[in-house]
C-alpha cells in the first residue's frame, strides 16, 4: 500500500472516530434533556417531542456505528449490537409508559437507559474508537 493510501485510511478512520465521537455526545445530550424534563414535569407535548428526537437520533447513529463496524470486520460487532438492541428496546419500554401514562415509571426508565448509554459509551465504544485509532 502506498504512503498516500495509508494516510487516507488513517484520515477517514480518525474522521469515523470523531464523527462517532460527537454523535454519542448529542446523544447524551438529548437524554438528559429528556431525564430533566420529566423530572421537572414537564408538558406530554414536550416530553414526547424530546423522546421522538432521541429515538430517531439513536437509531440513525446506530446504523452508522454498525455498517462501520462491519466495513472494517470489527471483532466485537455481535455484542455490540446486542447493546444497541437492548437501548431500542428500552426506548420502546420508555414508550409505552409514556402512552399509558406512566409518568413515574418514564422517570426511573429514562435515568436507567442513561446509565446505560453512558456505560456503553465508556466500554464498547470506547473499544471501538480504540481499534479505529489503531488501524492506520
Ligand atoms: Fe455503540
Amino acid at each position: 500500500m502506498s504512503t498516500e493510501t495509508m494516510s487516507k485510511i488513517s484520515d477517514f478512520n480518525q474522521k469515523s472516530h470523531d464523527e462517532t465521537d460527537a454523535e454519542h455526545r448529542i446523544q447524551v445530550e438529548l437524554l438528559n434533556e429528556l431525564c430533566e424534563a420529566v423530572r421537572k414535569n414537564s408538558p406530554p407535548t414536550v416530553i414526547s417531542d424530546i423522546f421522538q428526537q432521541l429515538v430517531d437520533y439513536s437509531k440513525a447513529h446506530f446504523l452508522s456505528e454498525e455498517l462501520l463496524m462491519r466495513q472494517m470486520s470489527y471483532d466485537d460487532y455481535e455484542d455490540h449490537v446486542s447493546d444497541h438492541v437492548r437501548m431500542l428496546d428500552a426506548l420502546d419500554e420508555i414508550a409505552a409508559s409514556q402512552a399509558s401514562g406512566k409518568s413515574v415509571l418514564v422517570a426511573g426508565q429514562a435515568e436507567s437507559i442513561l446509565k446505560f448509554i453512558k456505560l456503553h459509551i465508556a466500554t464498547r465504544d470506547q473499544r471501538f474508537a480504540d481499534f479505529l485509532r489503531g488501524v492506520k
